[in-house]
This record gives structure tokens, C-alpha cells and sequence, in this order.
């Protein structure tokens, strides 16, 4: 099988995000564009993307990324909102980027933690698909100490959430304190975890996402954020 044709780089480059077709073209035309040993490089040039430097730093990468955002309280994952939105925290490049960059699942406006954020729709499906299995853990603080039941309550595959229609995935809760509690669960539905505790009593006044699978923040700063090396993409699915 023939090699697929490696597209202009003017074309590349700006279908990463980093300025339209006549942006980028200023941006050679400037001698920003250069190949890893620093040599020019041209608007029409056909070189692999992993060669390329952009003003000194290494290209995005084309072929898909995934990214691991510490999302602050207090931005929505949304492109649309017209307050704070998570896309504020990152490069205007990833917003730009065609294909676009989406969060994959989401996290509330108020929730805070690890978010996932990748231009791969194939990706992003297998994650947030239930079938992954993929264990998600939360840390919630509540406003009320925890009654002793609710782990029995979560576990056992049978909790209705009001307005649906098929019980919760079993989950598992873990004590931290007499108000904090962790909580792995293998789904995602609307506002899951505040909607479980409350359908035992009680109000989570802080929730923060600890973990995707094996991945944590792993001291990730609030704000952010860190493109995931191959390896942890792959653990992931
Ligand atoms: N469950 C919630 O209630 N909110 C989130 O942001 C994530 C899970």
C-alpha cells in the first residue's frame, strides 16, 4: 500500500489551531517555522509533524491528543457559557483545533478534579462507554455525617436515582471521615454523584474527581493542565 501523502504543512499547521491558513503563512513568512535544527522551513514544505518547530517548541501532535486538565470549581465544560468555561484554562490553539477538542464526560460547574480532554471521537466513545468499566473516584464532602448504610445502599445494584428508569450500576464508597466519602463508580449519568447522596439524605457540598482508571493528577496544580504520553492513553482503554 502506498504511504499517504504528508499535506502541506501550512495546512497542518493551522488545522492544529495555531492561526488560520493566512496566520500560519505570516508565521513562515516571520522564519517562525523551523525544522528540530533550527533551519527554516516553507508554507508548501510536505515534513512530518514530529519534525516541526514552532517558534522553537514542538508541534501538537496531528494524530490525536489527550489531555488531563485540574479543573478548578467554578468553569463549566462547555464551549457555549457565557461564564468561565474550561477551554479558558488551555492554549486558544485547542480550541481551535479541527478536529475539536471535547471533554470527555463531564464534570459539574462545581465539581473540581481530573478532566479529560482529547480530539479523538473514537477515543473519547470507548472511555465514556459503560462497557469500559472504566472506575471512576470521586471525594465528596458532605453536609451531613454519613448514617453507616450508604455503602450497603450504592453497592447494590438496585438504587433508582428520580426521573430514571433503570437502577444505578453497583458502586463502591469508601469512608474517609465522618463527612467525606469516596465513591468508584463504572458510569456517568447527570449529576450521579450528588443525586446518590441525596437519594440517601444527605447534600455533597464539595465534590472533586480523584482518578480515571489508574490516572490521578499526580500534583497537577488547579488550572493545569498535561498532554497524556502514549502510555497512559493506554492504560485508560
Ligand atoms: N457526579 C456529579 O454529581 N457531578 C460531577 O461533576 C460528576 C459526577
Amino acid at each position: 500500500m502506498k504511504p499517504a501523502r504528508t499535506e502541506k504543512l501550512v495546512k497542518v499547521i493551522a488545522n492544529l489551531g495555531y492561526g488560520s491558513r493566512k496566520d500560519v503563512t505570516a508565521m513562515f513568512r516571520a522564519g517562525l517555522i523551523t525544522d528540530a535544527n533550527g533551519e527554516v522551513l516553507y508554507a508548501d514544505d510536505r515534513v512530518a509533524p514530529a519534525d516541526v518547530r514552532v517558534d522553537g517548541a514542538p508541534l501538537d501532535s496531528p494524530q490525536g491528543i489527550v489531555l488531563m486538565l485540574h479543573k478548578p470549581v467554578g468553569y463549566t465544560c462547555s464551549t457555549r457559557d457565557p461564564g468561565r468555561v474550561v477551554y479558558d484554562l488551555l492554549p486558544p490553539r485547542f480550541r481551535l483545533r479541527q478536529p475539536t477538542l471535547s471533554p470527555v464526560g463531564r464534570l459539574d460547574r462545581d465539581t473540581s478534579g481530573l478532566l479529560l480532554m482529547t480530539d479523538d471521537g473514537a477515543l473519547l466513545h470507548r472511555i465514556i462507554s459503560p462497557k469500559s468499566n472504566l472506575p471512576k473516584t470521586y471525594e465528596a464532602t458532605l453536609a451531613q455525617p454519613l448514617r453507616g448504610d450508604e455503602a450497603e445502599v450504592f453497592a447494590s445494584g438496585t438504587l433508582m436515582l428520580e426521573s430514571e428508569t433503570t437502577p444505578l450500576l453497583p458502586a463502591t464508597l469508601e469512608v474517609v471521615s465522618p463527612t467525606v466519602a469516596r465513591l468508584i463508580l463504572t458510569e456517568g449519568r447527570y449529576h450521579q454523584v450528588r443525586r446518590m447522596f441525596a437519594a440517601v439524605g444527605n447534600h455533597v457540598e464539595a465534590l472533586h474527581r480523584v482518578s480515571v482508571g489508574e490516572l490521578d493528577l499526580d500534583g497537577l496544580p488547579a488550572g493545569q493542565w498535561r498532554v497524556l504520553a502514549a502510555a497512559q492513553i493506554e492504560q485508560l482503554i
